[in-house]
């Protein structure tokens, strides 16, 4: 089994397990943190350590050492696709499962992460959404509650009165903080911004490992100044939100290619790459550019353990993975999906301005169960990235295998 640990040119340098004793220590060393679940033993501190003495590796910059993953691969966090099982099943597979809980309320979260623990004892990884308080602007939601009306006649329902905030932010948000803290998960991850200076240190303090995503330079650079551990470089072509810190900045749309060279040449962090990853040879590209590892989202929400629905899987597979477009107006915040009615609706030039996230979700997820009550199944969130038309249906475990036997089918085409 390969380790990997940034060469002195800042990009990651393969070290083969060809080496019968780093080879045998290496994969001990893996099994041993992932029994550890992320809470390192005293005996598996020293095998660690005597590890790097073998080799001759002291940095301490080695992002799969430092998840506990034999695999350069994170599935992505996807709020309410990615499901307990398909974690446990990435996980199990050496590679880095992971939930969102960015819209989820305190009790679900919990018993989420209980649920990966009850089926894996490796390293898995959970996401929290940093969205700060919407604007209260009752004009601007009447406006576009109005504008949104005449689409709920034709389902026979009417719009909600007003819009509520229904926001799980982890900002300020002490009893989820309280329940990280309780059930510790092994690595943590933050969309939109990051939480507060004290909230970071008490993550840390508990041993956790914590992941910012950024979209530009800007944003990468606060998140390695606040000491997280590792960054995730998400491009343009990315399925699902946008993790911008602030949607008042001009946003340079930079694809994944761009980023993830930019962030390995300009940060001392880890830089794990997203967006349009969709296969081995996508993953081996990012690893290239300078990147520890790919997260992928759209790739696995094929697999039978996401919860996407029938349609969302029949989109995916089918001509509508073609065509991926951003649009602000689901939840309030820009996102990449598969184009639906909903979508082209709101992109006409009389549509009035966009309420805030999470404001804008309650009109549409109100207007989105109308339409399927009526039996419209073109109104329904499909997010994905501009990879879909790559997406393959397979169990996660053997999806996880495939990637690596891909990876490695990559790395051989690269001439010497
Ligand atoms: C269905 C879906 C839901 C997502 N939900 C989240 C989320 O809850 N938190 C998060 O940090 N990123 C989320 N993302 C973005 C992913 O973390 C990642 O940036 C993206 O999937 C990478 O692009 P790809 O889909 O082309 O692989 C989501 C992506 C998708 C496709």
């Amino acid at each position: 089994m390969p380790s990997r640990s940034p060469g002195g040119d800042g990009l990651p340098r393969t070290i083969r397990g060809s080496s019968i004793g780093n080879t045998t220590v290496a994969e001990r060393d893996g099994r041993l943190r992932a029994t550890a679940g992320g809470h390192k033993t005293l005996p598996y501190t020293i095998c660690v350590f005597l590890f790097r003495l073998m080799v001759g590796r002291m940095d301490m910059g080695d992002l799969l050492e430092l998840l506990g993953i034999e695999t350069p691969i994170v599935q992505a966090p996807m709020a309410g696709t990615a499901t307990p099982k398909l974690a446990i099943a990435v996980s199990n597979a050496g590679a880095l499962g992971s939930i969102g809980i960015g819209t989820s309320p305190v009790d679900q979260a919990r018993a989420a992460i209980r649920e990966i623990r009850s089926g894996t004892d490796r390293p898995f990884h959970v996401n929290l959404f940093c969205d700060p308080p919407a604007n209260e602007n009752p004009v601007r939601d009447e406006a576009w509650l109005e504008f949104l009306a005449p689409q709920f006649h034709a389902f026979g329902a009417v719009p909600p009165e007003s819009l509520v905030d229904t926001s799980q932010s982890f900002l300020g948000n002490d009893v989820m903080l309280a329940m990280i803290l309780e059930e510790r998960p092994p690595v943590v991850s933050f969309h939109f911004g990051l939480p507060e200076a004290e909230v970071l240190a008490a993550l840390k303090n508990a041993g956790i490992i914590l992941i910012g995503c950024a979209t530009n330079l800007e944003d990468a650079r606060v998140i390695e100044a606040a000491g997280l551990d590792a960054v995730i470089a998400q491009g343009i072509e990315a399925g699902g939100h946008r993790g911008l810190f602030d949607l008042d900045r001009p946003d340079e749309k930079l694809g994944t290619f761009a980023l993830t060279r930019l962030l390995a040449r300009e940060l001392t962090i880890p830089v794990i790459s997203a967006g349009g990853v969709m296969d081995g040879a996508g993953i081996a590209a990012c690893l290239a550019l300078g990147a520890q590892a790919a997260q992928l989202g759209t790739a696995f929400i094929g697999c039978p353990e996401s919860a996407a629905s029938d349609d969302y899987r029949r989109a995916l597979l089918g001509p509508d993975g073609a065509s991926t477009t951003h649009t602000a107006a689901i939840s309030g915040r820009p996102a990449r999906g598969m184009v639906n009615h909903f979508m082209r609706e709101t992109a006409r030039p009389d549509a009035p301005e966009i309420p805030d996230y999470p404001l804008a979700y309650h009109a549409y997820k109100s207007l989105s169960a109308a339409a399927l009550a009526a039996g419209n199944h073109d109104y329904g969130t499909r997010w994905a990235g501009q990879g879909a038309m790559l997406s393959r249906s397979m169990p996660a475990a053997e999806l996880v295998e495939t990637l690596k036997s891909e990876m490695s089918a990559a790395r051989t085409r690269i001439p010497n």
